[in-house]
């Protein structure tokens, strides 16, 4: 579950990451920092999902 959910961050990270950037390219500024705002909280999730894989879940994994 942790790996679809991931997946899914990292579509989103690039998604939002690309939209940014074409945000300030057209000088969109209100735009990009909204987008900015989402990318860093799509990267807070991917992070969180890291760190309940590496102190939990995979080490139980591991052993079923
Ligand atoms: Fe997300």
């Amino acid at each position: 579950m942790i790996l679809a959910a991931q997946k899914v961050e990292h579509y989103e990270i690039a998604t939002y990451g690309t939209l940014r950037t074409f945000a300030q390219n057209m000088g969109h500024t209100e735009v990009a920092e909204l987008l900015e705002r989402t990318l860093a909280n799509e990267k807070m999730t991917d992070e969180a999902l890291t760190e309940i894989a590496q102190d939990f879940v995979n080490s139980q994994a591991a052993t079923e």
